[in-house]
């Protein structure tokens, strides 16, 4: 069987199950609640709201085998180089763990780095610094920023950490408005330190601090950063080629995180990602979680054709998930080409979206129940809460599970207005709790999502061309607007410079 064959089997899967609710598939398979529920560790996820029964489920774990999805594990945990297009290892695990004896220097080398921040950490804990600002863009900027907002304290915390990352001035005006430069550091985080916004950013911040003495930076180009900026090889942490931007808040791209939560805890964080890595490397295919997960993502793109997907995070903390979850998964899988350079056989990512409840159950919610596209989603929510106050909890977890049913099941009328069609697919992810180790656990199961995604499409995740063309325009254009003659050859882009040069 080949790769298209199993795609064409999902196809006449969900031919045959069209028309058939979810309600129905609950009824004819009465144990479907449970064998399509997964606990691990912190995590539990419910995939029986789907709309695959058990021999379209068994037609995805077939194409999951002919894709090789268990060697493709072996090979990203094995540091083999497959990211092909940049000839590079991926070696995002070996930060959080040492699952792999192949990749046993690399973990070594992080290991080291972790205890150069953790030194660097207590030194700004016990000094007068009372915030942090961070700057970067993407993935060194998105991670840090989703896990210092979801697990910083409500109050008291030894340091504030601020992220700034758009090219928009307001952004750094804001921020620094309400700071002291005396009592404020700054962290400059870049892979490649050529970034225009994080490089523009970073001056604005140095001049404003009035030097680079509290500057630090992560880099893997370390030399770089510390030349641009003229900061001491003390505050300089490395990152390497073998981490991807968007794979990197495990590194010490996640410095931010270390100072708003603690040094302990991101560890735990990423004890709670090598947790899942180790399950990602062993469980079998029909019991795995990040395979089912992209499977079902497969099933809802591929056999549906659904143009997008949501993430409803019913936990306020993880307002910034959808966000995060955005660059991850598209910046991943947004590719047409497969890793030989021949088109893809199939519609690879969908658009990712989304917010968090309640909130967003009085602004798109509306769609999703009634609108004539199906939006597959996600609903994440957390058992316990940490705040005061339990009946809100309750009411949040309460909206949770009613909205899903709502969409699942739907509710008939005589009243067309007033008709609810449902079959509207949804996954239940729960937290036992928001703590480091489950967030970390979180994370990494997205991660290996989109890898398995990737293999069943043949494309490579790792890389992100697509990115390059707009930044070198804009770096052409930045003297064309700056009033250089700069010679512009699109007829619209050279009508609105001249109206930008006022
Ligand atoms: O814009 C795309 C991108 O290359 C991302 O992949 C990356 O995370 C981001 O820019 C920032 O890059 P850097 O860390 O090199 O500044």
């Amino acid at each position: 069987m080949t790769t298209n064959d199993g795609l064409t089997a999902l196809h006449a899967h969900a031919q045959r199950l069209q028309g058939t609710g979810i309600p129905s598939l609950l009824a004819a398979e009465p144990d479907r609640v449970k064998t399509l529920a997964l606990k691990v560790g912190p995590l539990y996820v419910n995939f029986a709201r789907q709309t695959y029964d058990r021999a379209a489920l068994d037609a995805l774990l077939e194409l999951a085998a002919v894709c090789d999805v268990a060697g493709g594990f072996a090979r990203l945990f094995g540091g083999e180089r497959i990211n092909i297009t940049e000839d590079r290892a991926v070696l995002h695990s070996a930060l959080r763990g040492d699952a792999s004896p192949k990749a046993a220097a690399e973990h070594a080398e992080a290991v080291a780095v972790q205890r150069r921040m953790g030194e660097l950490v207590k030194a700004l804990e016990a000094s007068s610094v009372t915030d942090i600002v961070s700057v970067g863009i993407g993935g060194s900027d998105l991670g840090p920023r989703l896990v210092a907002d979801a697990l910083r304290p409500a109050s008291g915390a030894r340091l504030r950490v601020h992220f700034v990352s758009n090219v928009d001035g307001a952004a750094m005006q804001r921020t620094l408005a309400t700071l002291d430069p005396a009592t404020t550091a700054g962290i400059l985080i870049s892979k490649t330190f050529g970034t225009q916004e994080t490089l523009l950013n970073g001056a604005i911040l140095r001049d404003w601090l009035g030097g680079s003495e509290r500057l630090y930076a992560v880099s893997a180009n370390p030399e770089r950063a510390a030349r641009a900026f003229d900061i001491d090889a003390a505050r300089v942490l490395p990152m390497w080629d073998w981490v991807g931007g968007r794979y990197s808040l495990w590194s010490a791209v996640g410095f931010p995180i270390a100072l708003a939560i603690g040094f302990e805890r991101f560890g735990q964080l990423l004890a709670g990602a090598a947790e899942m890595d180790a399950h990602a490397a062993s469980a079998p295919l029909e019991r795995n979680l990040p395979v089912l997960h992209a499977l079902t993502d497969i099933w809802n793109r591929n056999a549906l054709g659904c143009a997008t997907h949501a993430v409803m995070t019913y936990d306020q903390r993880l307002a910034l998930l959808p966000a995060y979850l955005q660059q991850l998964v598209m910046e991943s899988l947004g590719k047409r080409v497969k890793l030989d350079g021949s088109p893809v056989d199939a519609d690879t990512v969908p658009v990712w979206w989304g917010g968090a409840g309640t909130d967003v159950q009085h602004s798109f919610f509306q769609a999703l129940h009634q609108g004539t596209s199906i939006v597959p989603a996600d609903f994440i929510g957390c058992v316990h809460n940490d705040d005061p106050y339990t009946v809100n909890h309750q009411a949040l977890l309460a909206n949770l599970l009613a909205q899903t049913e709502a969409l699942a099941n739907g509710q008939d009328s005589d009243d067309p207005h007033r008709q609810y069609p449902g079959g509207r697919p949804s996954t239940l992810i729960l937290l036992d709790a928001l703590t480091p180790h489950a967030l970390g656990a979180l994370i990494a199961m997205y991660e290996h999502a989109v890898y398995v995604q990737s293999l069943v499409w043949g494309i490579n995740a790792f890389d992100q061309f697509g990115v390059e063309l707009g930044k070198q325009l804009a770096n052409q254009l930045l003297p064309a607007l700056q009033g250089q003659g700069v010679e512009i050859a699109d007829p619209m882009t050279r009508e609105v410079l001249g109206r930008l040069r006022g």
